[in-house]
């Protein structure tokens, strides 16, 4: 049913895009969907320039025969639509499950238009259960880590088997089981300001539209 429901947010989500646009594709399981979409749609003449958002993403596309540009070569990107982690009403969102975070807000930040995709169980009233995620850099990390342990937010040191997890960009993630974030711009101030720690996966004003799969069809929210 969630397989389903990222389907018809990623179809939907088509319906945004125009012919001669520059857009962003986000990373994981939502974002494969879409990404298939657009593959065939370019094939049958759809003329689209496309950035994208990790490692994982540029994969999928260039195998699907989509032509993936430099972001630094671009002069602006009209949409980016991405998937969530967690969005609450004021559409405020965690992402970087799949550890794309850095890149997805660096590409969020230069587009015109952000669109998240998510199915309906990522829609929630406060954000915090999924686990935050936070990029640092590999020096010094253990020190963040103890600095996130003090203050009550039950970090974890992403791991694949026994070694850490790091980025696109080399780094490490902590992730930070807060389970109520009562002020999730306060808090994303906070940990951004930290030194070692490069980003942070609360995206709070970014997303201009977020498009929920619900079982046969999808809602849409605007921020006002
Ligand atoms: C990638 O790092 C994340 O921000 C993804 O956008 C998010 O985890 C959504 O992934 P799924 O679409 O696979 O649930």
């Amino acid at each position: 049913m969630i397989m389903n429901e990222k389907l018809l947010a990623a179809e939907k989500s088509i319906e945004f895009i125009r012919n001669g646009m520059t857009v962003g594709l986000g990373t994981g399981s939502t974002v494969y969907f879409l990404v298939s979409k657009l593959a065939e749609l370019i094939k049958q003449g759809l003329n689209l320039k496309c950035v994208s958002t990790s490692k994982q993403t540029t994969k999928l596309a260039k195998g699907l025969g989509i032509e993936i540009t430099d972001i630094n070569l671009v002069d602006k990107i009209h949409l980016t639509i991405d998937g969530a982690d967690e969005v609450d009403p004021n559409l405020n969102g965690i992402k970087g499950g799949g550890g794309a975070l850095l890149f997805e807000k660096v590409t969020a930040a230069a587009s015109e238009k952000v669109i998240w995709i998510i199915d309906s169980s990522k829609y929630v009233k406060l954000l915090g259960k999924f686990p935050l995620p936070v990029e640092v850099i590999p020096f010094g990390s253990n020190h963040l880590f103890k600095r996130f342990f003090e203050a009550g937010y039950n970090p974890a040191v992403r791991k694949i088997g026994k070694e850490n997890y790091l980025t696109d960009s080399g780094n490490e993630i902590i992730d930070l089981q807060i389970n109520k974030i009562q002020d999730s711009v306060k808090l994303e101030n906070e940990i951004k300001l930290i030194p070692g720690v490069v980003e942070v996966g609360l995206f709070n004003n970014i997303a201009d539209t977020v498009i929920i799969g619900r079982e046969n069809s999808t809602e849409i929210l605007n921020r006002i």
